[in-house]
């Protein structure tokens, strides 16, 4: 499925020289703090550091692709290229396929993954057309399979970072928040011009935000609402005050319903995940890190068809229906451990699930 927004370029090629914007935008193993100012969620973040993205439970996704075939792994969220790093590390037989609809970050992944040249091709797109996307690739690569893809979702610690990205609601700026920016739809156009009941329905669906009416009516009454602080003075504003005082900023969920709804994050992951267990080989394996309830929920639903080849007989019951599995269940830890969480709290909503392709019989 594709955003009707979201743009795609053609292949882009990797070893180039690093930009001085994606200088910036080196990447660390560990979330390093700062004294500085706060990042998007509270973290501090230096200026001279503040371009960084921790890879999440990195430790889990090398293992999970451990024993895969040797071949290509799409890294359909490239982003600075941590975990293809590692991939490409502990795997001498595999190379990497890298995705990323953020021409920024594909800047930055390509400066990174230059020492590996000749195993790593880089592509600016959106996930949600993998399907052709691979097609495409496959053929120039003169393969017909993968040995697995990745897909790390949501947004990096840069995008966050990066105030004239408009993702965070701690700093001043332009209410934007694509990853792609050569996309049409910003926050501002939501914000601005859809209706009371379409913001209430994005603020609920997207970040099971309770008063998504109440923020509805505040934003259709403060319009226009040109930057990220009014936006979250607005929102602040329209939230009762005992609530307030509870948890964490009052627009959080606002500004995360928003993102989700401009990067059309949700829609994109089923037909991603169907793209990517087709192109897969036997034994190999398709792994996501999820990091809300939405986007998790969406997985789940699509690993377990897959699992059970789209069943619908009673449960229970043997299979009359002729379904045949896809895939199978693969163990491993769903949680980043208390350890990683402490060093980049940026982990601690992580869920990791990885499926493997299996044979038809
Ligand atoms: C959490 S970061 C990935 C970080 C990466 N694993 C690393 O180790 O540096 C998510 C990345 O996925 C990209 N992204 C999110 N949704 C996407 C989509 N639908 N298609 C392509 N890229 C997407 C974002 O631009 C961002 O760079």
């Amino acid at each position: 499925m594709q955003h009707p927004n979201v743009s795609l370029t053609g292949s882009l090629s990797v070893g180039k020289m690093a930009s001085s914007n994606s200088a910036r935008y080196r990447l660390a193993r560990s979330g390093e703090k700062s004294r500085r100012h706060p990042s998007a969620e509270g973290l501090p973040v230096s200026e001279a550091q503040e371009f960084r993205h921790a890879p999440v439970m990195e430790r889990e996704v090398v293992e999970a692709f451990a024993n895969v075939p040797a071949g290509h792994i799409v890294d359909a969220t490239l982003g600075g290229a941590g975990h293809s790093v590692a991939l490409l590390e502990a795997r001498s037989d595999i190379s990497v396929i890298g995705i990323d609809r953020d021409e920024t970050a594909l800047e930055a992944a390509r400066a990174r993954l230059a020492p590996f040249a000749g195993r790593v091709t880089t592509r600016r797109a959106a996930f949600g057309d993998l399907g052709e996307v691979l097609t495409e690739m496959l053929s120039g690569l003169g393969a017909t399979h993968i040995s697995g893809a990745l897909f790390d979702l949501g947004v990096s610690s840069p995008q966050f970072d990066v105030a004239e990205r408009g993702f965070s609601y701690r700093v001043e700026a332009p209410l934007d928040m694509r990853m792609d920016r050569s996309q049409a739809l910003t926050a501002s156009d939501i914000v601005n011009t859809y209706d009371r009941d379409e913001i209430a329905r994005i603020l609920r669906e997207n970040a099971d935000e309770r008063f998504a009416r109440r923020i509805a009516d505040a934003i259709i009454l403060a319009r226009p609402i040109n930057t990220t602080s009014q936006l979250a003075a607005t929102v602040t504003a329209a939230i009762p005050a005992a609530t307030r005082r509870r948890g964490g900023h009052p627009a959080k969920r606002t500004f995360q319903a928003l993102r989700i709804e401009v990067n059309a994050e949700l829609t994109q992951i089923p037909a991603a995940l169907d793209a990517a267990i087709d192109a897969t080989c036997v034994g190999g394996r398709v792994a996501v890190i999820s990091y809300h309830s939405g986007e998790d929920r969406i997985v789940k639903e699509i690993f377990r068809t897959a699992e059970s080849g789209g069943c619908a007989c009673r449960p229970g019951l043997p299979c009359a229906c002729g379904a045949v599995p896809r895939v199978r269940r693969v163990r491993i830890a769903r949680r980043p451990s208390d350890v990683e969480i402490e060093s980049n709290p940026r982990a601690r909503s992580a869920q990791f699930r990885v499926v493997e392709k299996l044979a038809v019989r």
